[in-house]
């Protein structure tokens, strides 16, 4: 049985969703001849490790037990240790982990799994790299800060997964990879990368204001808590990010051009998400209802795109034909389309959900059985 030693980053939605997965898969992998031994867990406060993490693990029982107590809202620090765990607070996590990653790093090897939304797990990451461990993303900060930090964590390509960061489970960087490494040259990449923005651009397209999808986006659970953090793109300008960096452009976040659904004056400095929502998002309603007309008119419809392409690197609404893959879209599904030598006239299409705790988390798992054979 080979065993493949990890620590997970974060339990929000998708931590706890990857951690179900595992505990669930058992069975399965057991049939593969593969066994995860999850040696850590944290959160952004605690970190909750095996008493000896060469020859133990946390069981099923305290992964489950994990799941719940942060289902409830409350810290891992009231998990009450006992002979199989410990559990350290905050100032201590950072030290406590990369003593794990120089203990297990170059022996059994170890998987670090960043499910967190923070850009704080940076540093441990970049740590951990240079010690022998491998890395798993569904967060996209990492891969999205300076290009020093990006070059740090992609510097042993074959340990770095993170299919999950572009289009959640979809095989979108996998596909790419593969592209990439047999020298079909790229040249274009479009794609709808945000399923918020997919149903909202496809409702307005169909006659409803602006705001009133906002709204019902929010009550479907599509959008953030305050859903200008999708309106405002930077999302979808961080997998475009990814992307291009992916194709070797040596860029970083503030040189992709941004489109905002949303003005300066109605940010979030400046007004509440109740006081955007209650009154200040209707005034957009026209606005975007003449350019949906206006394209309409062309026999097109209008899409929140990443289009990289030359030099090109930006996201915004733009013009799309109807009858084109991204024009298709209906819904929240995620569409990119790659456009190299091979794939010219006809580009490779993929589409399907993009998001989702569980897409996302199933992603996840596959990356992690995807580096299987680097453990002994
Ligand atoms: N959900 C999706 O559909 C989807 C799709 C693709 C990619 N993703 C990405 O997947 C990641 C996780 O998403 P989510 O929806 O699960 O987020 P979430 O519910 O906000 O959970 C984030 C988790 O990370 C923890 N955390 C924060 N700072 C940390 C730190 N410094 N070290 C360790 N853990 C830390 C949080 O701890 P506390 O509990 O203490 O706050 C929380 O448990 C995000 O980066 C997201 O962009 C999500
Ligand atoms: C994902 O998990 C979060 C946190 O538990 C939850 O609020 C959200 O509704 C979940 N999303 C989906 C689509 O199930």
């Amino acid at each position: 049985m080979k065993n493949i030693p990890l620590i997970l980053m974060g339990c929000g939605g998708v931590g706890r969703q990857l951690l179900q997965h595992m505990v669930s898969c058992r069975s399965l992998h057991a049939k593969l001849g593969i066994h995860l031994r999850v040696v850590g867990v944290c959160d952004s406060k605690s970190l909750v490790v095996a008493s000896d993490v060469f020859s133990m693990e946390l069981g099923d029982e305290i992964l489950l037990e994990v799941c719940r107590v942060k289902l409830d809202g409350s810290s891992l620090l009231t998990l009450s240790g006992s002979g199989e765990f410990q559990v350290f607070a905050n100032s201590e996590i950072p030290k406590r982990i990369i003593d794990i990653a120089a203990l297990l790093g170059k022996s059994t090897g170890l998987a670090f799994v960043d499910c967190s939304a923070s850009s704080e797990t940076i540093g441990v990451l970049n740590r951990v790299v240079d010690l022998g461990c491998c890395i798993v993303l569904a967060n996209k900060k990492p891969l999205t800060s300076t290009m020093e930090d990006y070059d740090k964590l992609v510097s042993y390509p074959r340990r770095i997964r993170h299919e999950s960061t572009v289009g959640a489970g979809l095989p979108v960087i996998a596909s790419l990879n593969r592209i990439i490494s047999c020298g079909d040259p790229v040249h274009r990449i479009i794609g709808s990368l945000s399923g918020t923005l997919g149903y909202v651009m496809s409702e307005v397209e169909d006659g409803k204001p602006l705001s009133q999808v906002v709204k019902s986006a929010k009550s479907l659970g599509y959008t953030e808590p305050d859903p200008r953090d999708d309106l405002g793109g930077m999302d979808v300008a961080r997998k475009a990010l990814i992307l291009a960096r992916l194709l070797g452009r040596r860029i970083n976040l503030d040189s992709i051009k941004i489109e905002s659904l949303y003005p300066e004056e109605m940010g979030s400095s400046v007004m509440s998400t109740e006081e955007f929502l209650g009154n200040a998002i209707s005034l957009l309603d026209k606005n975007i209802q003449e350019r949906v007309h206006k394209a309409s008119l062309n026999g097109n419809v209008l899409r929140y795109v990443c289009v990289i392409e030359g030099s090109r690197c930006e996201v915004g609404i733009q013009e799309l034909p109807k009858n084109s893959p991204l024009g298709r879209l209906r819904g929240s599904d995620n569409v990119l389309g790659i456009y190299s030598r091979c794939y010219n006239e006809q580009p490779l299409v993929i589409q399907g959900a993009g998001a989702g705790n569980d897409t996302t988390a199933s992603g996840v798992l596959a990356d992690i059985l995807d580096i299987q054979d680097l453990f002994p």
